[in-house]
This record gives structure tokens, C-alpha cells and sequence, in this order.
């Protein structure tokens, strides 16, 4: 059997560094109270294996019981094993948004599992089977769009209906810069949850992230021991612990409201420039957007922009053929990202 392709994704590459990367959803910058917390991980010692003061300590804060939440190894590692969960457990066919993060479709893929793709929420209403896993990711990846109330409502009667299994992916619920997330309270504890920090932290080489599983299959017990024996032992290095730790004190988040209040003013900043350069941007409620360049062939614009250290992401991978993903990077990188523009435009005529 051939191995299948890695998915695709932005930032390193591979190639020459990236010096103006615009190709990852990720904050620009580290935040410091995260990174100090780091610095004072504890490298020496394994962490405890069932992470107990950890689960404490974000369940507090989350207002969640301990026993609901698994820690792992990044949001990519959640979904492989959410993916390889439901698999066990007999689930007949997993939804994905679309366009949508690569990785719920590649770990479906991998274990044979029969693959949906939906780009409206009514498409699941109309298809899904019953028991069906559903990834949900609100703000979405990479469209930066919430979904409605409407959508809320309709995924509410479904789980009641047809006991879909709905998985929560928040990675970008940080980073959200308009509107607020629409998920019914009554609704959310029936829900996966996955919270995916180290993007907003802007500390994305730390693989972290905390899956909260629904009342009742925690409840049951059923679901989650399966889940927790799917993990290897200390899944969460002593870095992670660090950063998931850190991730809800006090400090933090009035730290994320504040870049938040950052990414508005650069976004405001960094679409003038675009769309007065002919660039076309679908809606998004956060930073990174779909944007459609002037010029029709993609592949010459991005490669040239790379060869001068600029990364934007091609958004095809990601179900969005024609267009590209851009993150707001601070005014340093947007001027870098016009000077190539411009020059990319001038020696085009
Ligand atoms: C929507 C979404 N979920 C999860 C992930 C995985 O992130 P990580 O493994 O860094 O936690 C990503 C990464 O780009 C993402 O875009």
C-alpha cells in the first residue's frame, strides 16, 4: 500500500524560513504570560499520567467535571484520535465542513471510515445517518465564519432526532474578532468539545489540546475509558501541561481580549491595502479571511512571494480552489506583503 500524502498546511514548509508569515492562522505573537509559564515547565519529571490536577484545574475554570476532559497532543492528534474512537464505537460515516481543516477528512480517510462533506448545515439534516459523527468548527477554518443560530437549532433537533455524534472543534473561538458563538447553552453538553490554545497563545510548536467529552458519555464512563486507552501514556508533554495550565488564569485571558482589540485594528489596516490592490474578501468574523487575488493563476503570485520570504496559503487543499487563506500579521509583514505585490504586479505588465 502506498502511503498516503501528509495533509497540507501553512507556516514552515520546508523550504527557506518564512519571515512574513501569513499563511497560518496562528496570533503572531507569543503570549508572554504563556511563554514565562513554559519557561518554568518541568522537563526533569514525567507528568502524571492521568493529568489529575491538571483536569481539576481546567475543569474549575471551564466549569466542566474533571472526568469530561482528556488532555492530547495538539488539536491534529483529537481528531485522529476522536476519528479512531468513533471508528470503535461503530459510528457509520463522519460529516466535514467544507471548505474545512484537512485533517478531519484525512483521519477519516485513513481508517476507512465512509466520508461526508457538507457545506451547509441543512446537507447533514438532509443526509446524515443516524449515530453519524459531525466535525463543527466554530469560527471555521478557513472561511473565519461562525455559524448561525439557525444552524445552532437545526444541529440541536438532529442530535436529539438521530443521536449524531457533534464534535466542537473551537480552535479559532479565541481568535473570534465579531459576533458571538451561537451554540445553545442547553446544547453545549451534549457536545465534543476541542479546544486547540496554542493558536491564539501564538505558540503553535507546543502541542496542546483538551477534548471535553459530552455529560453523558462521560457519565456512562463507556466512551471515555476507550478514549483515554487510545492515548499513550503522558500524552501531554511538561510543556503542554504548561500551556494548557496557563491557558485559563486570569492574566490570559484579559491578555487574548486585548490582542483581540490588536487584530481588529491591523485587520482594518491589512484589508484597506489588500482590497485596494483588486483583492476580493468573503465574509469572516476573525482575522484570517478567504481572499481572491486579482490575477486568475494563483500558483506564479505565491511562489513569487515565497521566493522573497512571504507565505500566503493556498486555500484548494482546504476546499476553497481559487482562493487564499491570509492571516493578519502586524504592519511590518503588511508592508513587506505590498512591496511584493507591487513589484509582483509590475513585472507581470
Ligand atoms: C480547525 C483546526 N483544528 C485543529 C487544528 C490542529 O491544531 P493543533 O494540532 O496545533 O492543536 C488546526 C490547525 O491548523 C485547525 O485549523
Amino acid at each position: 500500500m502506498s502511503a498516503a500524502p501528509l495533509p497540507l498546511h501553512g507556516g514552515p514548509d520546508g523550504g527557506p524560513p518564512v519571515r512574513h508569515d501569513f499563511s497560518s492562522n496562528a496570533s503572531p505573537w507569543p503570549a508572554p504570560a504563556a511563554l514565562a509559564a513554559l519557561r518554568r515547565a518541568d522537563r526533569r519529571h514525567y507528568p502524571d499520567p492521568g493529568y489529575q490536577a491538571l483536569r481539576e484545574h481546567l475543569g474549575a475554570a471551564l466549569g466542566r467535571a474533571p472526568q469530561q476532559l482528556l488532555v492530547a497532543s495538539g488539536g491534529a492528534e483529537a481528531i485522529r484520535r476522536l476519528t479512531l474512537l468513533a471508528r470503535l464505537r461503530g459510528v457509520p460515516e463522519v460529516w466535514v465542513p467544507t471548505p474545512g481543516f484537512g485533517d478531519y477528512a484525512a483521519a477519516a480517510q485513513a481508517l476507512a471510515l465512509p466520508l461526508r462533506r457538507y457545506a451547509a448545515v441543512d446537507e447533514v439534516a438532509e443526509g446524515a445517518a443516524a449515530g453519524a459523527w459531525v466535525w463543527i468548527c466554530d469560527p471555521c477554518n478557513p472561511t473565519g465564519r461562525g455559524l448561525s443560530a439557525a444552524d445552532w437549532a437545526t444541529l440541536d433537533a438532529l442530535q436529539r432526532q438521530r443521536g449524531l455524534q457533534l464534535a466542537l472543534d473551537l480552535a479559532y473561538a479565541p481568535l473570534r474578532l465579531d459576533g458571538e458563538p451561537a451554540c445553545p447553552t442547553a446544547l453545549r453538553g451534549r457536545l465534543w468539545h476541542l479546544h486547540c490554545p496554542n493558536k491564539a497563545l501564538g505558540l503553535t510548536g507546543v502541542r496542546a489540546a483538551l477534548i471535553e467529552a459530552p455529560q453523558e458519555i462521560a457519565a456512562a464512563r463507556e466512551w471515555r475509558d476507550q478514549a483515554l486507552a487510545l492515548a499513550p501514556s503522558w500524552v501531554l508533554s511538561a510543556e503542554g501541561v504548561a500551556l494548557l495550565s496557563a491557558w485559563v488564569e486570569a492574566d490570559v485571558t484579559e491578555y487574548l481580549a486585548q490582542l483581540r482589540t490588536r487584530l481588529r485594528a491591523l485587520r482594518q489596516r491589512q484589508h484597506r491595502g489588500l482590497l485596494r490592490r483588486g483583492w476580493r474578501v468573503e465574509p469572516s468574523d476573525c482575522g484570517f479571511a478567504l481572499w481572491q487575488p486579482p490575477q486568475t493563476a494563483l500558483a506564479p503570485l505565491l511562489q513569487a512571494l515565497r521566493g522573497v520570504g512571504i507565505k500566503l496559503r493556498d486555500a484548494e487543499s482546504l476546499g476553497a480552489p481559487g482562493r487564499v487563506r491570509i492571516s493578519v500579521q502586524p504592519v511590518a509583514a503588511q508592508r513587506a506583503l505590498w512591496a511584493a505585490l507591487d513589484a509582483f504586479k509590475e513585472q507581470a505588465r
